[in-house]
């Protein structure tokens, strides 16, 4: 299927219509942002290693149960994603503490968290993606009730899986967001899950393997990306 016109340009990727008016097609770019898209860089090969990435998760939380957007891989840089009704509402769980967390409570980086939390966010890069709770949520009709506590169940499942996976590779799934979407009056996971939106520690050296690279200047970004991916088995 070709891609027809684009419907929408965010940081990292690129959505384009298609001749199926249930299907989009998603192009992973170099673009690099952090900070609400202050800081933006092209990093090569970041596109080809996150879409092939997201397209390894995807599938995997599909043959977990997890209803996902995620359809079929095109190319290095594309793939075929359900069209969803995007929430504008971001779910983040921490298995550790690190990032805002730290930020807002104070508390040492790499601190366990047991049971992990459950946090949301506004989407808004203007606003720089505010901290809301469920009753934001519901007022402005973002999500009903119903839905938001899909979104959360989901989720918890998204860190079963995952952090065994991660673990089964040497890896601390510290946290992770995630974005949700109606399909045919389903809630389905949608967006992307690769290392620019969750943090990924070696458990051993507990060395960072994620985005926090990038925030932080760190040097080897994709390097980092992909050493994740052989491990995971990826074929990149
Ligand atoms: P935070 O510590 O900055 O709140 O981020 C928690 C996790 O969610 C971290 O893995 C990064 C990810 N995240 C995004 O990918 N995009 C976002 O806009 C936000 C707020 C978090």
């Amino acid at each position: 299927m070709e891609k027809r016109t684009e419907l929408y340009r965010g940081k990292a990727k690129s959505v384009f219509t298609t001749d199926n008016p249930d299907r989009l097609i998603l192009l992973f770019r170099n673009d690099t942002s952090a900070f609400d898209g202050q800081k933006v860089e092209q990093l090569d090969r970041k596109g080809m290693v996150n879409n092939k990435f997201n397209a390894f998760i995807m599938q995997q939380l599909e043959a977990a149960g997890i209803p996902t957007q995620f359809d079929a891989l095109l190319s290095d840089n594309e793939c075929m994603v359900k069209k969803l009704d995007m929430i504008p509402v971001e779910c983040v769980v921490r298995n550790y503490a690190a990032g805002s967390l730290v930020r807002r409570l104070g508390v040492e980086e790499g601190l366990e968290l047991s049971p992990p939390t459950f946090e949301l966010f506004l989407k808004n890069d203007a606003l720089h993606d505010p901290f809301i709770n469920e009753t934001h949520v519901y007022a402005f009709g973002w999500a009903t009730p119903e839905q938001l506590s899909r979104m959360k169940a989901l989720t918890f499942e998204v860190n079963d899986v995952l952090k065994k996976l991660f673990d089964d590779a040497g890896l601390l799934l510290v946290d992770f967001k995630l974005e949700f979407g109606v399909h045919h009056g389903e809630i389905v996971l949608g967006d992307e899950f690769s290392p620019d939106g969750c943090r990924l520690w070696d458990k051993e050296t507990r060395k960072k393997m994620d985005k926090d690279r990038f925030r932080q200047g760190l040097g080897d970004v994709i390097e980092a990306y992909e050493e994740v991916a052989n491990r995971l088995g990826v074929p990149l």
